[in-house]
């Protein structure tokens, strides 16, 4: 007998374990959206929030971008799918030579996945075959900074710097050390561009690798700007000192732009942003708008080249995923690039920088406010936490922007912000006003 199609579930409405969510919680009051256009979220019974998160860090265009929607219809009328082992599509070739072309000078190969979490573990075993290739297997070990984010797989929670998110699951990959973030409230607080005290800050690396022997270290990686951890902007210098660093020890540097690529800055990399070309740089999120899975490691010319050396009819990289390069992604990313020419979506975002930047300096006046961090079109709001409940004072503030029509995030008792780069100046007008009143004593 075949098995029923329906059973009828104790809890039929909480089924769905959800990410990083308190679930009793949240099923006593879920927060649905359905439907989404340009700067806002709309839930069911037709409440407009204005989204100051771009989803999650993603919807850089905007929600239902039009060219995207659209190209994703059509492709998916097309070509369902094709796998990309040893076959591919055109646009998938078309888009990843789109793509390098959109990435710094220096970066001429993409290995497509289909998230963050699997371009950083792609770029670390990249990193470790790269070595390997070039006889020097003994280079395994991975660096990585305090309170950096860096995806959910073992790699990435391994090189990751953020405590809480490894406690559960047991040992991480061995062989992986850590920077300090590069950050002193004392000297850095409410700076206005970046922050002064790069270089004693990078060359903490240069103590780290002699204390575990540079030939035996593959890789470091960093986000550029911080971001999940509470966005941390890098001293001025900063990165350029890591490049000079790691070039002097023959290991290799990786930028994880998951959420500065694809214009976060008002350039599309952050390596653009601050002059540093990184040896792989990974990016995801905004790379289809968040409209369809899609991740890549973007890979400098030198690299590949060291992977070519053998027979042309053997595999060279013994990896991949069945949806690497997806017909839908490579539309969608096709579709990001061409908003991203014909609206000058650039152009735009750096017209609104400074209003974004002194909009958020101005929280320095607002109740419990220790300091103000802005990196374009991202900012951290961080709040002094209340005697002894860490989070609540964040939680709380969340909670009155949302019931005021504004989404932000809160990571501990930090406000963080990364609205959709389409953000006019009444949008980045309305965000700030919104966290200043709910940050106002309440009569
Ligand atoms: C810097 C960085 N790397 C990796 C990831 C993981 O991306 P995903 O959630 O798509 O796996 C994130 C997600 O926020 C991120 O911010």
């Amino acid at each position: 007998m075949n098995a029923p199609l329906k059973r009828s579930l104790p809890n039929a409405a909480d089924a769905f374990w959800m990410p990083f969510s308190p679930m009793r919680a949240f099923n006593e009051q879920p927060l649905l959206f359905d439907r989404a256009d340009g700067m806002h979220y709309v839930t069911p019974d037709g409440w407009r929030v204005l989204d100051g998160m771009a989803g999650l860090w993603c919807v850089n265009a905007g929600h239902a971008q039009p060219r995207i929607t659209e190209a994703i219809r059509e492709a998916a009328g097309r070509l369902d799918f094709v796998s990309s082992f040893k076959m591919t599509h055109p646009a998938a070739r078309s888009y990843a030579q789109r793509l390098c072309a959109f990435a710094p000078d220096g970066i001429e190969r993409v290995f497509f996945v289909n998230s963050g979490s699997e371009a950083v573990d792609t770029a670390l075993k990249i990193a470790r075959a790269y070595h390997h290739a070039r006889g020097r297997s003994a280079r395994t070990k991975l660096i990585g900074r305090a309170k950096g984010y860096h995806g959910m797989g073992f790699g990435g929670l391994s090189v990751a710097g953020i405590g809480r998110h490894k406690q559960d699951f047991g040992p991480l990959l061995p062989d992986v050390a850590h920077l300090p973030l590069p950050y002193d409230r004392e000297t850095m607080a409410f700076s206005r561009g970046l922050p002064d005290g790069g270089l004693a800050a990078a060359d903490a690396l240069e103590e780290l690798v002699q204390i575990h022997d540079p030939a035996t270290v593959a890789a470091v990686i960093v986000e550029p700007v911080t971001g999940s951890g509470g966005v941390y902007p890098p001293p001025r210098g900063y990165l350029a000192r890591l490049r000079e660093i790691c070039d002097r020890h023959g290991i290799l540097l990786i930028f994880d732009e998951v959420i500065t690529g694809f214009g976060r800055l008002g350039t599309p990399f952050a390596a653009q942003a601050y002059g540093v070309t990184p040896d792989l740089i990974t990016c995801a999120k905004g790379m289809t708008n968040g409209a369809v899975p899609m991740g890549g490691v973007l890979v400098s010319e030198g690299v590949y080249d060291a992977f070519m050396a053998g027979p042309p009819e053997a595999i060279e990289l013994f990896h991949g995923y069945t949806y690497s390069a997806h017909p839908l992604a490579c539309a969608a990313g096709h579709a990001m690039l061409d908003v991203f020419e014909q609206d000058d979506l650039l152009g735009r975002l750096n017209a609104v920088l400074p209003v974004w930047q002194e909009g958020a300096l101005r929280l320095r006046s607002s109740p419990h406010v220790v300091d103000v961090r802005t990196a374009g079109l991202l900012c951290a709001v961080e709040l002094a936490p209340r005697a002894g409940v860490a989070g609540a004072r964040g939680q709380q503030t969340y909670q009155r922007c949302l019931d005021d029509g504004l989404l932000v995030r809160s990571s501990g008792d930090t406000i963080v912000l990364s609205p959709p780069l389409i953000a006019g100046e009444d949008d980045v007008e309305t965000i700030f006003a919104t966290i200043g009143a709910a940050l106002a004593p309440t009569a």
